[in-house]
């Protein structure tokens, strides 16, 4: 039997996820387009049948991930303004399409729709911005707790992002972008009360797609915060943070969503 691994995290299985049934076109060609070989066609036709049949969870799951990309791409310590352009695109996008993609799975505009998002996301990230504290934490929470990649992020993504907002001009700016991006802020606002209005809106919507767990309902009691929190320090995925934190600073986040 031949295996196959689906690597995560790099926008690609984001994207090959939202693809099934797209009118951008169907996986089939992507993957033929791409690589024109027989044997990653049959791996196509094999996926496309399991993307036919998969769950709206695995489906907000992953559209989570692409806002999270984004929403770290566009607050690197790394940034660039391809980059940010690109998150700020993602973020309108899954803020708008994801609900509908999930309420209704024959809806083709809001699945072209998340497609596309969930590839930019891949796109905008590749130019060197990385991610972030909240893929370190989520990492570790999906490592340790056997969570689907979103739902852990999801998990902390509020969080993280107050944790960068408490300090004082860090980011501002692109987070207030992020709030008009989310129809929560407007251009015009000061920085920080928007950047502020981004975070409660993300918080709404994670709620809203059935994505807002707190850490005892998906199996973590405190005994684990500890491991969990030290797993994220050492992660590579924490450098391109705005904020690094400690190890205390660390499981404090974990402590408040536990
Ligand atoms: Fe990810």
């Amino acid at each position: 039997m031949t295996h196959y691994f689906i690597s995560g995290d790099i926008g690609g299985t984001e994207t090959l996820l939202q693809a099934g049934e797209s009118k951008y076109g169907q996986l089939q060609v992507y993957c033929e387009h791409r690589y024109a070989s027989r044997e990653y066609k049959r791996f196509s036709d094999m996926l496309k049948d399991f993307l036919e049949r998969v769950a709206a969870e695995v489906k907000r799951c992953h559209g989570i991930d692409a806002m999270t990309h984004s929403l770290e791409s566009l607050l690197s310590a790394n940034p660039n303004p391809f980059a940010e352009a690109m998150a700020l695109g993602v973020i309108r996008t899954v803020h708008t399409w994801l609900p509908r993609a999930i309420a209704d799975g024959s809806d083709l505009e809001a699945r072209s729709q998340m497609l596309m998002a969930s590839h930019l996301a891949g796109v905008g990230q590749a130019s060197g911005t990385g991610v972030g504290l909240v893929h370190a934490l989520g990492h570790a929470l999906g490592t340790r707790g056997r969570l689907a990649h979103g739902t852990a992020l999801a998990v902390v993504l509020p969080e993280v992002l107050g944790f960068y907002a408490a300090e004082a001009g860090l980011r501002d700016r692109e987070l207030a972008s992020a709030g008009a991006a989310l129809g929560a802020a407007s251009a015009t606002e000061e920085p920080a009360a928007a950047a502020g209005a981004a975070i409660g809106e993300l918080r709404r919507f994670l709620a809203s797609v059935g994505q807002r767990y707190r850490l005892g309902a998906l199996g973590f009691d405190a005994g684990a915060l500890d491991v969990v929190a030290q797993d994220a320090i050492d992660d590579v995925a924490i450098r391109n943070s705005p904020r690094l934190p400690s190890f205390d600073e660390a499981r404090a986040i974990l402590a408040s969503v536990a």
